[in-house]
């Protein structure tokens, strides 16, 4: 089934790490929508060695914007998922990263801005996981905060000519 370039260009094209949210609530169909999407990516083996928490309580929101180093902003978030890998599944970095970045987009096609916060190699990861009373069989790979934008800021990219090659390897 291809349903044309433009819609799903324009999502992948439009979406920008977004750190500040408008104090309005998500729709819950969007919630439930955007994780539908993150469980749909592609998984090694099809193993789907994840899990995805769903946080809206500021309470608790606040609790892991004070572990996350550079997630402050969490505490300003309508919610915060994280996503967590079961830590037997040989590529469960891999695939989580896929159902990480299928959530965020998923949200982006609503309108929805977030942001990919790390929880994989952090020391918080276990802070976080104990929080959420996740069993010890899983490890947090990200967190990703989200709300209606307020506040956008565009990174620069490199040039993509620089970054691609053609059939083999050269300098030139
Ligand atoms: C693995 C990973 C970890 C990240 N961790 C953080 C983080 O802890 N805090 C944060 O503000 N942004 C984090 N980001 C978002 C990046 O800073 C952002 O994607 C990058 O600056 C490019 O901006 P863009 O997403 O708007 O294109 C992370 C992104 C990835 C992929």
């Amino acid at each position: 089934m291809y349903l044309g370039p433009n819609l799903g260009l324009t999502i992948l094209r439009t979406r920008h790490s977004i750190r500040q949210y408008k104090d309005e609530p998500i729709e819950e169909k969007i919630v439930r929508d955007a994780l539908d999407c993150a469980h749909l990516a592609p998984t090694a083996r099809n193993e789907q060695p994840w899990l995805f928490g769903v946080v809206k309580e500021k309470e608790t929101l606040k609790k892991i914007a004070d572990l996350a180093d550079h997630g402050k902003f969490i505490a300003g978030a309508q919610v915060c998922f994280a996503v967590f890998g079961r830590r037997d599944a040989k590529y469960y970095l891999e695939d989580c990263s896929a159902a990480t970045t299928q959530l965020i987009l998923g949200l982006w096609a609503y309108g929805i801005g977030s942001c990919w916060v790390a929880g994989d190699k952090k020391e918080y990861a276990e802070d976080v996981r104990a929080l959420l009373g996740v069993p010890e069989e899983y490890t947090l790979v990200s967190l990703v905060p989200a709300g209606y934008p307020k506040d956008l800021k565009i990174a620069e990219k490199k040039d993509l000519d620089d970054l691609v090659f053609q059939e083999s390897y050269s300098e030139n």
